[in-house]
């Protein structure tokens, strides 16, 4: 296969009313003026979806923050990928760092969750990234390599996966890694991501997060090996994750 697009993602998290949709209305005009040179993707709140799909957007995909490690039952208040796939997500963010910690997600919950995204025909984005105090006691590459390993399936290919790399200590925080370390760590995820997949592993979109706004986007999608974002608190606006997505038209 040839090599996905480049993809800026926005995860508004637990944010969004339907007063929101509007944001969502003035993006996608905002890119069907511009042709950018990346796939875009709003992951909103799921009580949005629907209503988002419904809109018929030609520019934006649509997708969720997280799914169920099953395909139904007796899980309430749980939501499976297949229903998520049913009502036109096309992408699942799975195992996010407030994923991870505020529900204990381990890599074999996640590795279940990427799973079932797969199965039903959406592209898991599956997040990693270390803590501060790992981060701290230089044992980034080290829970990177491990939270590779062991949260991504062994079927994962450049269609149905796309890794996210989020050091926990820069999402919200207003602080960014140097792009020496930024460039060292995907450098080892993509590595990782050859030994396991051969050609496919070559082409799996791998996303830098964690602070991306428009003054340091340029520089860090510049960085080898970085895909594209995924971007949290500049999401929620139009205009603000427009600047992120137009900074791929500086690019060849
Ligand atoms: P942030 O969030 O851009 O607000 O730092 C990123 C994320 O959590 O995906």
């Amino acid at each position: 296969m040839i090599k996905p697009k480049p993809l800026v993602a926005g995860n508004w998290k637990m944010n969004g009313l339907r007063a929101s949709l509007n944001e969502i209305i003035k993006l996608n005009d905002f890119l069907g003026r511009s042709a950018p040179k990346c796939d875009v993707l709003i992951c909103p709140p799921v009580t949005l979806i629907s209503s988002i799909v419904q809109l018929n957007l030609e520019h934006v995909f649509i997708g969720s923050q997280d799914c169920h490690t099953n395909t139904n039952g007796a899980h309430t208040g749980d939501i499976s990928a297949e229903m998520l796939r049913d009502i036109g997500c096309s992408h699942i963010i799975i195992g996010h760092s407030e994923r991870r910690v505020g529900h204990g997600e381990d890599n074999e919950i996640v590795n279940k969750k990427a799973t079932q995204a797969q199965t039903v025909g959406t592209t898991a984005i599956i997040c990693v990234g270390e803590t501060i105090h790992e981060y701290e006691a230089k044992k980034t590459l080290e829970v990177i390599v491990s939270q590779i390993n062991s949260s991504i399936p062994s079927h994962a290919t450049a269609e149905n996966t796309i890794i996210a790399y989020e050091p926990i200590w820069a999402i919200g925080s207003g602080k960014v890694p140097t792009v020496g370390s930024v460039k060292e760590v995907h450098a080892v995820i993509r590595k990782v991501l050859v030994e396991r997949f051969g050609n496919d592993g070559d082409k799996i979109n791998i996303l830098y997060g964690g602070s991306v706004n428009a003054s340091n986007a340029h520089t860090l999608m510049s960085v080898v090996n970085v895909n594209g974002a995924l971007v949290g608190g500049a999401s929620l606006k139009a205009d603000d994750f427009f600047n992120i997505i137009s900074v791929y038209d500086q690019f060849d």
